[in-house]
């Protein structure tokens, strides 16, 4: 059985793929700087991980994380909604850490030969103007220190794993059970306010995003670990596919980086109505205009100063000014194969169910 070291295994991306690769009969070992992080509400199978108590910002403790699995995936990340800083020593020095560990690793018998790297769309900016999509050809453009941050780990991982194949992966939002960024649009719409983004485009109907389901993420990721074999053989599955472990040695393909979506592109109002029929609500809607997005951004960089940086902090309403944040997901189907996903209608609903069950959103729905 192949054995694969989460990074992040206790957020919410990780502790959807820690579940996932599980029941596909991977074992696990979990990286959490807790340890045994105790029960975690979308990981029941948390007793059957190894975990692994270390942290990606002290180098020694992720030398012996990496010894004896087959491949690592690499979650852990400050992200923008849980704070404004620590970008740097979360994400670019603990994936500068990660890199440094597996060098050493990779020259053990048992090392492991297969990276994934969970990076983000915010590493690519967003749309180019003029583009219907942003794809992996387009030269990246962060607007966030966050986003600077995941572009500079994919820079690392360039420069410091040359022998070790390696694939980042950049998705959009995720959303699904557990998640508490997407959630902000649920509760308000469940007190009956439709936040309308109002472009600043002149001429643009609306806003538009892609987004991605958190279990279709997940499948992706496996996606790529079953057509690489882990990185260990050339896999026998469909040929004509690109995704062999030596194309990823040495930058034989152009770049490692995909996006990776459930859909391209939704726009906004499509997203929030989507998400009020899934609660049963008939919410007024609310004009959000550009310059109230930039009052905000002003009152949370006030908030900043004072030190509250949590939930829609200044990095995370910088996210709200772009028009469009949609890439194509065509270069990964092409490389891995069609990951068939799920339509935004059900993965809406099936995390809302899970809001309300798990008592997130308090309200009694009358589609629930
Ligand atoms: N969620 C999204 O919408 C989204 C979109 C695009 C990309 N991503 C990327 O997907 C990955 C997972 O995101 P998420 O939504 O699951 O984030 P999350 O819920 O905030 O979880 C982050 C995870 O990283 C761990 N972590 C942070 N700093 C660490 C450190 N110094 N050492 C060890 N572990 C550390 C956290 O551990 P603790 O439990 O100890 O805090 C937690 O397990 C991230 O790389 C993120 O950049 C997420």
């Amino acid at each position: 059985m192949k054995k694969i070291l989460v990074t992040g295994a206790t957020g919410f991306v990780g502790q959807h793929l820690c579940e996932k690769l599980l029941a596909s009969h991977y074992s696990v070992r979990g990286l959490s700087r807790r340890g045994d992080p105790g029960p975690l509400p979308n990981l029941p199978s948390r007793a059957k991980i190894e975990w692994f108590k270390g942290d990606l910002t002290e180098a020694p403790t992720l030398l012996l994380a990496c010894q004896g699995v087959d491949a690592v995936i690499h979650a852990g990340a400050m992200r923008p909604l849980r704070g404004t800083g620590g970008f740097e020593a979360h994400n670019v020095q603990g994936t500068k850490n990660l890199a440094d560990a597996l060098k050493h690793a990779i020259t053990q018998p048992s090392g492991p030969a297969l990276l994934i790297f969970i990076s983000s769309l915010a590493a690519g900016g967003p749309t180019p103007e003029r583009k219907p999509l942003r794809q992996e050809t387009d030269s990246d453009s962060p607007t966030s220190t966050y986003g600077r941050s995941k572009l500079e780990c994919e820079r690392i991982l360039e420069r410091e794993l040359s022998t070790l194949p390696w694939i980042s992966l950049r998705p959009p939002s995720v959303y699904g059970p557990g998640d508490d960024a997407m959630f902000s649009f649920y509760k308000l719409i469940s007190r009956g306010i439709m936040p309308v983004m109002v472009p600043r485009t002149p001429g643009l109907k609306s806003k538009s995003l892609s987004l991605i389901y958190v279990h279709d993420l997940t499948h992706q990721i496996l996606q790529v670990l079953k057509t690489m074999d882990g990185g260990r053989s050339t896999p026998s599955a469909d040929s004509t596919l690109l995704a062999k472990p030596e194309n990823f040695r040495n930058g034989t393909l152009a770049r490692n980086v995909f996006y990776v979506t459930s859909q391209d592109s939704i726009p906004v109002p499509e997203l929030t109505r989507t998400i009020a029929r899934a609660i049963g609500k008939r919410p007024h809607a609310i004009q959000i205009t550009p310059f109230i997005v930039d009052a905000l951004l002003q009152i949370a960089r006030i908030r900043k100063a004072f030190g509250f940086t949590r939930g829609w902090n200044s990095e995370k309403l910088l996210d709200l000014i772009p028009d469009r944040w949609c890439c194509s997901a065509a270069r990964f189907k092409e490389t891995f194969g069609d990951p068939h996903p799920t339509p935004l209608e059900q993965g809406i609903q099936t995390t809302a169910t899970w809001y309300v069950k798990s008592g997130w959103l308090k309200s009694p729905f009358n589609s629930l």
